[in-house]
């Protein structure tokens, strides 16, 4: 099993279309309303990542839709009672939605919409790897195909996948992990559980540079930094705050910094300048000497979406997410473990305050 040498993440392929195109200010009134009124007429609920444009998390919320992380993408989609599930991200995600709501209908605006874990993480290869080690308990990060869900007996988000390591580990279970190694390697050193861990990366977070990070926080000393797991465990070294996007954005919000250097994807910014108004947020460089960045802090995925193609999707039906069945079944008993353990930490906490 070669997966260490051969899932480097700048040999992965990057989308062969470019991000759409921005809709000039004269069309995009008229675009969105047509979007408003095709959603209305189709029953329809769009559920948007924070890395995507910002009128497409605008029109979520004005639509009662939602933007947020994977975990609540995949929560609401399962909550809402909308027939059609519109999901602007990537194609993980629009299939954890169809996964956890078969009888629905699910659209993205591109299914070409990739990930790079994703791609990283072919299923026959993972499935030899996790035969491999029968003794070990498989938990594989949202950012995967159905079919490698299928293949795990957890499914997690960053925004739980220490708490779900912490429980399994004091179980006295050892754990597969894949397929992101960063996040990988810090779940491991905040859980402390035996993990073996498979060699993918994101490629926007690889990018980010600790040499980068450290000179801008000497040029903005009283800055904090917020750093996404998916970085390298030298720029996670260098955070004030590690955490899923949301975990990101309530720091913004929360601490007293007025300046905030943030290693993440910088669709972010939309959300976290409303959150944190007269805040100044600052992107970690991925760029200048030694960069090996393709993405440059923006996933190039993410930004396929866009008003026209979603505008399309309604009128036209394409873009629909279909996942076999049987393959959905079973990732579905993955995804929902994590599900099911969230809801009980959310009553825990919901105890915990009332005491
Ligand atoms: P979150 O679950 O933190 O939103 O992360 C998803 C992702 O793809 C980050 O690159
Ligand atoms: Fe995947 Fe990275 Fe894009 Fe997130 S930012 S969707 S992990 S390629």
């Amino acid at each position: 099993m070669d997966h260490a040498a051969r899932l480097i993440p700048q040999a992965l392929p990057l989308p062969a279309r470019p991000a759409e195109a921005p809709v000039p200010q004269e069309e995009r009134a008229p675009l969105i309303e047509r979007i408003k009124r095709l959603m209305a007429e189709q029953d329809a609920v769009l559920v948007a990542h924070y890395y995507v444009s910002g009128d497409l998390q605008d029109l979520a919320e004005e639509t009662g839709g939602i933007v947020s992380d994977s975990l609540e993408m995949a929560r609401f989609g399962h909550r809402h009672p909308g027939r059609t599930l519109l999901v602007a991200g990537v194609r993980f995600m629009g299939e954890t939605a169809k996964i956890l709501n078969p009888e629905k209908r699910v659209l993205m605006p591109d299914l070409d919409a990739q990930c790079s874990l994703d791609l990283s993480c072919p299923e026959d290869d993972f499935s030899r790897f996790c035969d491999a080690h029968p003794d070990r308990t498989v938990v594989v990060y949202a950012n995967t195909s159905a079919k490698v869900k299928a293949r795990a007996d957890w499914m997690v988000t960053s925004g739980i996948a220490v708490k779900v390591a912490r429980h399994l580990h004091a179980q006295g279970e050892k754990l597969i992990w894949a397929p992101d190694r960063h996040l990988g390697h810090y779940v491991q050193q905040m859980s402390g559980a035996d993990m073996l861990l498979w060699q993918g990366a994101c490629v926007v977070h690889e990018a980010f540079k600790a040499q980068g990070v450290a000179v801008l926080k000497a040029r903005h000393p009283d800055a904090a930094v917020l750093v996404h797991p998916e970085s390298p465990r030298s720029v996670i070294a260098l955070a004030d705050v590690v955490g899923s996007t949301t975990r990101l954005i309530e720091a913004a919000k929360e601490l007293p910094a007025r300046t905030f250097i943030v290693a993440t994807d910088n669709g972010i910014f939309h959300k976290m300048k409303q959150a944190a108004p007269g805040k100044t947020f600052v992107e970690a460089p991925s760029a200048g000497t030694g960069a090996t960045c393709k993405s440059c802090a923006h996933c190039p995925w993410m930004a396929m979406n866009g008003l026209r193609q979603l505008a399309h999707v309604l009128e036209t039906g394409e873009n629909e997410i279909v996942v076999d069945p049987a393959v959905g079944a079973r990732a579905k008993l993955a995804i929902n473990r994590m599900l099911d353990f969230a809801a009980r930490q959310d009553v825990a906490i919901a105890g915990h305050g009332n005491h």
